[in-house]
């Protein structure tokens, strides 16, 4: 269970709640308001009813700060205030889904106003937020600031007086969220427009439009901003303290656009307020007629003239309007002239009809924006901002209309508050005892009656052909009502008041639940037609202006009605009716305001007055209708938890159910049983003497709780500051002991390191000492000792010296005696032989030193090196020469030595070639090199040549490839030449076939030439087989090997002589018959031209041999 800190019956001023008021007295009542106000507590309650008394000064009880300390508090939780209701309102709608309605009463300047406006901001604070829901929580609020500037007026009781009554209607979703609004308007004060009091103002839009807007707006608009030039401004407090019409002007625009007006909407209304203005600034001069009549005529025409171009009208039109009054029956068309007089009337109805028309169609306007958009059930919450009742010295019909809707207001607030009382009775389970209280049915019904009630007969009066007056009325009245136990009148059938001389003549006096007021007659017939002549209608709906067009649609000729229009209090019984009904199927909750003072000043209390107003507004009622049952009721929770402390039982935590928790508190208190009773949720205190005496008890309970906590908090708090010194000291001297420690340790530690360090000098200085005494020491020693050693070896230095002198000279002398002696013998053997002896010797020794160095430098084994070493002595010359070829022939047998049989076949080949061609022919120079290979197309193994190859028995020594000269052109053709020991066979180079073969007897020579040809000859033995064709001239590439090779065969075949070679550049040839000579010439080289063989005639066969480079 929460502890709530703070309570209705905490810190209370005089009483919060009226009913706990004790004595209950008118008295007592009102010193306890004014004991509250003096304190600042406007707020006070009468149960769930709120007092509000208007500070007159602004109050810092409406922060955010204070919105959220209300929000979802129980009523009676905290001090008495206006956002305690509208919590309790709000919750009771959202959670219960009850439709909640706030009637505000109270007289003009109360407060309700601002009352209604607290409310709205209140709820717009703690419901839900959103986009969407933020706007239509700002055009809901924005709605009050256009409908003030329209609607409000200075009047002497208030600066801001609301001219109008209003009943809004804020509807909410389910979760609580804001949806939209319908505002209803009540009879808005139109008299106001033509004529104010004195001391007050016409309506706050006319003085706003004329400070605040622009240049450029009042030309448009045709105004002047003097005020002073406009009729149907009184002049009297056109400025009002406090109010800056030009600032508001700028917010009511601002608002207009917030709420949703569009800019030629705002210019129409403006126009239209243009209008009035203008239009009251119409006056009008009689016009005799020739029938003694006078009739009225427009007097300057210049402001009729702006007007009807500021709404579009016909200035003609509207011009007969004011003098010419059409009435129309039976078909019939009847017109009359008008008076100045009528004339005056017809403008001011004009201006009447036409500000109040725009009034509503404002608030049509205003509803439209802020309509429910959601087709959802919504949960709706009104809020009533009704005139109070009015007591003027004169009331009109106004004040009667007036305090008939307060008088229904009162009425219905007695049945709701007496019936939600009866029902939380029998909701608790508690027994009901009858209240006594006057019901104000009877005064409803003298006024609202449908037969004989005030405003019936009124209408009656009014419909009523013939002349009718208000004094025909006050006539009928005090025939009808004359028996009526609140209705009052001079001449009425009921004589006691004949001799009455406060009630004039002209006026009757109707006992209201708040009060007698007298009213005064004049004007209640005409007020209740509230006629404007169907001219004028016509006229303006004739206007070239929508707005206004759209405000007179009686005027439309179309649709003339000849119908009287509803009388302006049948009018209004109907919307009060309807009203009433609408309250009725909401729970009401009350905010009853009063007004301090009359002077609009923060702290005054004028008690008469404030007297005055807790008497007509039936608050003593209310409270003794509260008190009639019980004072007092709280739930269990919150009753347990505030008086458990009084019981020992309780205190201070009950384990058990609240109501048995309370039940055993106040059997512990002995609270007699029956100052109270217990409901099934609440408590149910009879007199508020309970109560105290249960706050007393509780206030001293507190007190020693109090005592019983600061003694146990100062406890603590020594004990707790003890033990924190103690822990302090404990540390503080922990501190200062390590710290005198350390200080002493410390100096301890210098003393030990000083005497430390003289004691380490003072050793090290001794020590130092005996070292360098030990080190002089030694060095003496060693000195001494070198010196000695020194003398030491000098002395025997000199010693071994004198002694080495001494035997050197022996020696010396020795030797010299020596070397005497053996000269003396040599130079007698010398003289006998020595002369050969050392020339052998000489030589010997030369000769040895040559073969020495000749064995040095002998050259390569190679036979081809040319080397040999120069020879030293010219006598050595034939020794030299012979032992350079003995060595060459030495190293030529070596070489030949190393040689193979085949090699050594090889080098007889070449041998022999070098015999045969050597110097002899040009060619053989470049064969030296070449190895002779014999079989240069390996015949044996060329498959190709096989067949050629096994016709032979014998080894082929030679197969090479030449060309066979044609006898007959000297050309060329391949062919092979193979070479056995027996043949020499020439064979086709394709086919291999033996073209002839040549046995090598029948060959008697080979011929060549000088040059460096392959070209040869050969020659064949005259009458053998082979010469038949005669001989065979051939050129090869190896022709040095070729004939080498046949020349060989030839002198190891022991059959037949050895092969002539001849070598020379003309030779004969047999050919056939033909005895052919081969020449050959030697021609200069040129480019790519080598040896060409022509046949020249029959015996010359040229050969060409380029010369060799
Ligand atoms: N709660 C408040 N705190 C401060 N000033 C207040 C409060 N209530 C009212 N007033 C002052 O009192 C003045 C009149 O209040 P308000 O207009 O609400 O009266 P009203 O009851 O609506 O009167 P009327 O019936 O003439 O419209 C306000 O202009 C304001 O200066
Ligand atoms: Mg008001």
């Amino acid at each position: 269970m929460e502890v709530k800190t703070k309570s209705l019956l905490d810190n209370m001023i005089g009483v919060g709640d009226m009913v706990l008021l004790e004595p209950l007295s008118e008295e007592s009542f009102i010193e306890n308001l004014r004991k509250r106000f003096d304190h600042n507590e406007i707020y006070t309650y009468i149960g769930s009813v709120v007092i509000s008394v208007n500070p007159y000064k602004s109050m810092l009880i409406y922060t955010p700060e204070r919105v959220e300390e209300y929000r979802n508090r129980n009523f009676y939780e905290l001090s008495p205030h206006i956002y305690a209701l509208a919590d309790e309102a709000y919750r009771s709608l959202r959670d219960q889904d009850k439709d909640q309605c706030i009637l505000i009463t109270g007289e003009s300047g109360a407060g309700k106003t601002e009352a209604s406006k607290l409310v709205m901001s209140y709820v717009a604070a703690v419901c839900g937020k959103g986009q969407e829901v933020n706007k239509v929580k700002e055009q809901l609020l924005q709605s009050n600031p256009v409908l003030e500037a329209f609607g409000n007026a200075k009047t002497v009781r208030n600066d801001n007086s609301s001219r109008f009554g209003k009943y809004m209607d804020i509807e909410f979703d389910f979760k609580g969220d804001p949806l939209g609004g319908v505002i209803s308007n009540y009879l808005l004060e139109k008299s106001r427009v033509v004529k104010q009091p004195r001391g007050e103002r016409n309506f706050h839009i006319f003085y706003q439009l004329l400070s605040g807007a622009s240049d450029d707006t009042l030309k448009k608009l045709k105004l002047d901003r003097d005020f002073s030039k406009y009729n149907y401004l009184s002049l009297d407090s056109a400025v009002v303290n406090g109010l800056d019409d030009a600032t508001n002007f700028r917010t009511v625009r601002n608002a207009m656009q917030i709420v949703g007006f569009m800019e030629d909407e705002v210019q129409s209304v403006l126009e239209l307020v243009a209008a009035v203005l203008k239009l009251g600034n119409i006056e009008f001069k009689p016009e005799s007629r020739c029938n003694g009549t006078d009739e009225s005529r427009v007097k300057d025409k210049n402001d009729l003239k702006e007007m009807c171009e500021l709404l579009g009208i016909e200035q003609s039109v509207l011009e007969r309007a004011f003098s010419y009054r059409t009435v129309e029956a039976k078909m019939e068309k009847v017109s009359t002239t008008l008076n100045v007089a009528q004339a005056y009337y017809a403008r001011d109805a004009l201006a009447k009809n036409l500000y109040s028309r725009l009034f509503s169609w404002i608030v049509n306007r205003i509803n439209e924006s802020i309509k429910a958009q959601a087709k959802t059930r919504h949960k709706v919450m009104g809020v009533l901002d009704i005139y109070g009742f009015e007591i003027f010295e004169d009331n009109s019909f106004e004040q009667f209309i007036i305090n008939y809707c307060n008088e229904k207001l009162q009425q219905i607030f007695i049945e709701l508050t007496l019936r939600e009382e009866q029902e939380e009775y029998v909701r608790e389970g508690i027994e009901w005892t009858n209240i006594e209280y006057f019901n104000n049915a009877i005064i409803c019904d003298l006024i609202e009656n449908h037969q004989n009630g005030i405003l019936a007969m009124l209408d009656e009066e009014c419909l009523r052909p013939g002349t009718v007056t208000d004094e025909t009325f006050l006539d009928k009245l005090n025939m009808i009502c004359a028996e009526h136990q609140h209705f009052e009148s001079r001449l009425s059938k009921n004589s006691k008041f004949l001799n009455d001389h406060s009630l004039p003549h002209c006026c009757f006096r109707i006992q209201h639940y708040a009060g007698k007021v007298l009213y005064r007659v004049e004007g209640f017939v005409d007020k209740n037609n509230d006629l404007l002549y169907r001219d004028l209608s016509q006229a303006m709906y004739k206007a070239n202006h929508t707005l206004i067009k759209h405000l007179f649609p009686e005027g439309n000729p179309a649709k003339v009605n000849l119908k009287r229009p509803p009388t302006a209090g049948f009018q209004f019984k109907a919307s009060v009716g309807t009203l009433m009904r609408n309250l009725q199927t909401k729970n009401p909750n009350y905010i009853r305001c009063i007004k301090p003072n009359d002077k609009k000043a923060p702290h005054i209390f004028t008690e008469s007055l404030v007297c005055h107003q807790v008497r007509y507004l039936g608050l003593m009622e209310n409270v003794r209708v509260r008190r009639a049952g019980y004072a007092f009721r709280q739930a269990y929770e919150p009753c347990l938890e505030r008086y458990k402390m009084l019981c020992k039982r309780t205190w201070p935590h009950w384990r058990g159910p609240a109501r048995e928790g309370v039940e055993m508190l106040m059997a512990d208190l002995q609270v007699p049983a029956e100052e109270f009773s217990y409901g099934r949720s609440k408590i149910f205190i009879r007199n508020p003497r309970t109560l105290f005496f249960l706050e007393e008890r509780r206030r001293q309970c507190l007190q020693d709780l109090a005592t019983l906590i600061q003694k146990i908090y100062r406890g603590w708090k020594c004990r707790t500051h003890f033990l924190l010194l103690k822990k302090s000291q404990i540390v503080v001297a922990a501190w200062y002991r390590r710290y005198a420690q350390q200080k002493k340790y410390e100096k301890i530690k210098s003393a030990t390191t000083v005497v430390q360090s003289y004691t380490r000098g003072w050793q090290a200085r001794k020590l130092l000492r005996e070292l360098k005494h030990q080190k002089r020491c030694e060095e003496a020693v060693t000195t001494i000792a070198a010196y000695w050693h020194g003398t030491q070896a000098r002395r025997e230095l000199r010693q071994l010296k004198e002694e080495a002198r001494n035997k050197h000279a022996v020696s010396v002398i020795w030797a010299g005696w020596q070397g005497t002696k053996v000269r003396r013998e040599y130079r007698k053997f010398f003289r006998a032989n020595a002369g050969k002896k050392i020339y052998d010797f000489t030589i010997q020794r030369i000769m040895q030193k040559y073969f020495l160095g000749l064995k040095r430098t002998l050259p390569s084994m190679s036979p081809v090196d040319k080397n040999w070493p120069a020879r030293p002595y010219v006598f050595l010359d034939g020794v030299h020469t012979e032992l350079r070829r003995i060595f060459h022939l030495w190293r030529c047998k070596k070489y030949k030595s190393k040689f193979t049989e085949e090699k050594k076949a090889v080098y007889e080949e070449k041998l022999e070639a070098s015999e045969l061609f050597k110097d002899k022919k040009s060619l053989y120079p470049s064969s030296v090199s070449q190895p002779f290979k014999g079989d240069y197309l390996e015949i044996s193994k060329n498959p190709k040549y096989q067949k050629l190859n096994s016709s032979f028995d014998e080894k082929v020594l030679l197969a090479d490839v030449v060309n066979k000269i044609n006898r007959a052109n000297g050309k060329g053709t391949t062919r092979i030449l193979l070479l056995t020991k027996k043949n020499v066979v020439l064979a086709d180079q394709k086919t291999g076939q033996v073209k002839a073969s040549v046995p090598l007897p029948d060959l008697t020579s080979v011929s060549v030439s000088t040059q460096n040809d392959g070209f040869f000859a050969l020659r064949l033995k005259e009458g053998s087989a082979s010469a038949v064709k005669g001989d065979f001239l051939l050129s090869s590439e190896h022709l040095i090997e070729t004939i080498t090779k046949l020349h060989h065969i030839g002198s190891t075949a022991s059959d037949r002589e050895q092969l002539n070679v001849d070598i020379s550049d003309e030779f004969l040839v047999q050919f056939k018959q033909d005895k052919v000579c081969v020449k050959f010439i030697q021609v200069a080289p040129k480019n790519g031209n080598s040896v060409s063989c022509k046949r020249k005639n029959n015996r010359l066969l040229e050969v060409t041999v380029p010369a060799s480079a």
